[in-house]
């Protein structure tokens, strides 16, 4: 039986588009079972949609607004989640929002996140753009991407895949930035295909 990916995003959704293309192609080791968004106007909702893959989108917002926590978010995300389809790994494809142990203790060893650094540098948000001011102050040659188990620390876990990506002299924010996208298009697909294929998850977080 077809192994079961659920994609979690944020906003344009350019790497769950990498990964329906991957699938559509034979070269994602899964199927795309389902894809959750935490923001209401996230264009990859549509890519979701023109593939006909179900998609569901759940808010920190309406929990903040009924008065309920983050972790309640996180528990009743990871169930959705789980009761919807039992997924073997879930990615989180531009997923912008710190996951509590609330969602671990459901998925432990079985999430993995794509991040616009490499590892040990530029944790947390804005990645790109603090690579790029690095390089304009000429403390950086180089940033790259990665592929890499979630843990509770942000941005660290094992890496699964990662890969350097040059920052060029007279770039501009969007050159690094085109540039890095093309990259995480390429790794993103082969690092769920290796963890698939190869049946390897993170020991107990
Ligand atoms: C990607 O660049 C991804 O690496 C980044 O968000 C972007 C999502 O783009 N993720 C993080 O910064 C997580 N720390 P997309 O919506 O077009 O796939």
């Amino acid at each position: 039986m077809s192994k079961k990916i659920v994609v979690l995003i944020s906003g344009s959704g350019t790497n769950l588009q990498a990964l329906i293309d991957a699938e559509r192609q034979g070269q994602l080791g899964g199927n795309i079972a389902l894809v959750v968004s935490n923001k209401k106007n996230a264009y990859g909702l549509a890519r979701a949609a023109e593939a006909s893959i179900p998609a569901s989108v759940k808010t920190l917002k309406e929990y903040k607004d009924a008065g309920k926590s983050r972790e309640d978010f996180d528990r009743d995300l990871a169930e959705l989640i789980d009761e919807k389809q039992r997924p073997d790994l879930v990615v989180l494809a531009g997923f912008m929002h710190i996951l509590s142990p609330a969602f671990f203790s459901r998925f432990g060893g079985r999430i993995i996140n794509l991040h616009p650094a490499l590892p040990g540098e530029l944790d947390g948000a804005h990645a790109i753009d603090r690579a790029y001011s690095e390089f304009l102050a000429g403390k950086r040659t180089k940033t790259g991407v990665m592929v890499h188990f979630v843990i509770p620390e942000v941005d660290k876990g094992q890496p699964i895949l990662t890969q350097d990506v040059p920052c060029v002299q007279g770039d501009s924010l969007e050159d690094l930035e085109n540039r890095i996208h093309a990259v995480e298009h390429q790794i993103l697909p082969k690092a769920v295909k290796l963890v698939l294929d190869e049946n390897i998850y993170a020991k107990a977080i």
